[in-house]
């Protein structure tokens, strides 16, 4: 388990599930994930059974002090002569949202990541409107790389989405 201040990361078990699905189908994270469609039980255990058993993925459940999940952190595409890999982040219940649960479960992944297990490199890809995200984002160091001009459909329009990365000594871990 890697443990923040106010966040613990541990790997996401298939009792998780129900939970997990609950979070990601909420109307607010689909808006900001995707959107996709609503995940089935079925669907979500066989991603499960898929990203377990993938040596370039590992799927985290942020769970608050008192052990509660709420949320979850995907890191995808390891790449490990690069040291690299990419990011998914959601806290899934908008109450808990804007309560440092983000930032905490980032920075205790990348902390991890960088001065435990030598990564250089790790990005991600962030809809152009979520300004609560790109703030985080950047708060830790993370850099604008590139926009990706209606990368998306949403809403009835398309919208641009940012790639953004933090290099090892870009990392601020402190506030
Ligand atoms: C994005 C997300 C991971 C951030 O986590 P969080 O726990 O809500 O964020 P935190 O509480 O750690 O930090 C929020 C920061 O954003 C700021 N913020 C809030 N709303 C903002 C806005 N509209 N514009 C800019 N900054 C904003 C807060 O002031 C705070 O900054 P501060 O700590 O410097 O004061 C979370 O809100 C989430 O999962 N949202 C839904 C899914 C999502 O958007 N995932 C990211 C997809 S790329």
């Amino acid at each position: 388990m890697l443990k923040g201040r106010l966040t613990s990361l541990r790997p996401l078990e298939r009792s998780d599930l129900p939970r997990f699905i609950d979070g990601m189908n909420a109307e607010e994270v689909m808006w900001h994930l995707g959107p996709h469609l609503p995940i089935s039980d079925r669907e979500a255990e066989a991603w499960l059974e898929r990203v377990s058993t993938n040596e370039d993925s590992k799927i985290f459940a942020i769970c608050d002090r008192d052990g509660k999940m709420v949320g979850e952190l995907a890191l995808d595409r390891i790449h490990h002569r690069n040291r690299s890999a990419e990011l998914v982040i959601a806290i899934f219940d908008e109450p808990d949202w804007n309560r440092g649960y983000g930032t905490d479960a980032l920075r205790t992944l990348l902390r991890f990541l960088f001065e435990q297990m030598s990564f250089h490199r790790v990005q991600l890809l962030v809809h152009e409107d979520n300004e609560r995200a790109i703030h985080v984002y950047e708060k830790l160091g993370f850099v604008r790389e590139g926009r990706l001009r209606d990368e998306n459909f949403r809403g009835g329009r398309y919208t641009a989405s940012l790639v953004m990365a933090v290099l090892a000594d870009e990392f601020r871990p402190d506030d």
